[in-house]
């Protein structure tokens, strides 16, 4: 299609909304037409894009403004029949639906839209959740792209991924439109770690984020506690052992154990000597 034709059958597409609003609503010859700029898929090599609409008929407009994604965008309000919208360097967050609206002293508004499509692009996910098992994990993934995509989750067990498995009903996914979330419940220490994905796909591409989920045991608060009466047990055999080998050394000669000859721990020398003064009462 030469750019001729295609402004042809853009303005041919407006004329055939114009005529069937017509036959909807039998109005003066003044009913708003406006012809807008095509539809439009982004790629890697987008520069700038400039959104485009023209009022063709009616009466001028008050005033128009844009809109994306329903609000309007700021600062775009003119009194022009022509106005435009420039997308610098336009990347997936930009994509969307947008809208130009004109606004009349005596009549309704008029509006167009022009949708900006493109790939989805995962841009926020949480890289690794920690919990302890019987709690609930939250794995959830954000994205940009136009049209929302459709999101599904998986679990990349032995080389393979797998969609969920909720044979044990514990798995919820609540997705809108850019946002997914997966609630495991009462996490399971054996089954539950691992590596899930969230795959965003809609009909121009598709991407894929990974989520390392980390089930410690629920006596992991307790190792700190083990770790220092292990601790106590092992100075309890140093001493134990010290002092046994250290007996025949004293029946030879009493001051030589006090040397420290061999590599010990204060504690362990200062000990040894507590129970050598003792000796003699036995
Ligand atoms: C709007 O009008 C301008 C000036 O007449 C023209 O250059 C442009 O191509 C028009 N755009 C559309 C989308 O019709
Ligand atoms: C756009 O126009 C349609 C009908 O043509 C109307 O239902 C809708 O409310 C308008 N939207 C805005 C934001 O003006
Ligand atoms: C998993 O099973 C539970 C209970 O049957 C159900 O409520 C939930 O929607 C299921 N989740 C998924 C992701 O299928
Ligand atoms: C996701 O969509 C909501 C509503 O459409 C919007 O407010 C929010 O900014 C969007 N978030 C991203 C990251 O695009
Ligand atoms: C996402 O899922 C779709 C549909 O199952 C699949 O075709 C696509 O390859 C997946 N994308 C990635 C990046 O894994």
């Amino acid at each position: 299609m030469t750019p001729g034709e295609r402004r042809a059958a853009v303005m041919s597409y407006s004329v055939a909304i114009v005529g069937a609003l017509l036959l909807q609503s039998v109005s003066s010859q003044n009913e708003p037409s406006i012809s807008t700029s095509e539809h439009t898929t982004l790629s890697k090599e987008s520069g700038t894009y400039t959104l485009q609409c023209n009022l063709t008929s009616s009466s001028p407009p008050q005033e128009s403004y844009w809109m994306k994604n329903g609000e309007e965008i700021p600062e775009t309000r003119s009194p022009n029949r022509q106005t435009e919208y420039k997308l610098n360097k336009p990347r997936g967050d930009d994509a969307g639906w947008y809208m130009c609206v004109y606004t009349f002293e005596m009549s309704p508004p008029a509006n167009a839209t022009i949708d900006i499509r493109s790939a989805p692009d995962i841009i926020g996910h949480k890289r690794s959740e920690n919990k302890n098992e019987g709690q609930v994990a939250v794995l959830y993934c954000k994205s940009v792209g136009y049209p929302h995509p459709a999101w599904t989750w998986h679990k990349f067990d032995d080389g393979v991924h797998r969609e969920i498995d909720n044979t044990s009903g514990r798995f919820f996914i609540n997705s809108r439109d850019n946002y997914t979330e997966l609630n495991i419940m009462d996490l399971d220490i054996v089954s539950d770690p691992g590596e899930y994905h969230c795959n965003a796909t809609n009909m121009f591409g598709s991407r894929d984020q990974m989520i390392l989920l980390r089930v410690r045991s629920n006596l992991a608060p307790l190792w700190p506690l083990l770790g220092v009466l292990a601790e106590i047990i092992i100075l309890v055999v140093i001493i134990v052992v010290y002092e046994k080998r250290k007996k025949p050394e004293d029946l030879q000669d009493g001051e030589s154990a006090t040397k420290p000859t061999r590599p010990t721990t204060t504690r362990t020398r200062i000990s040894a000597r507590g129970i050598q003064t003792k000796r003699p009462v036995c």
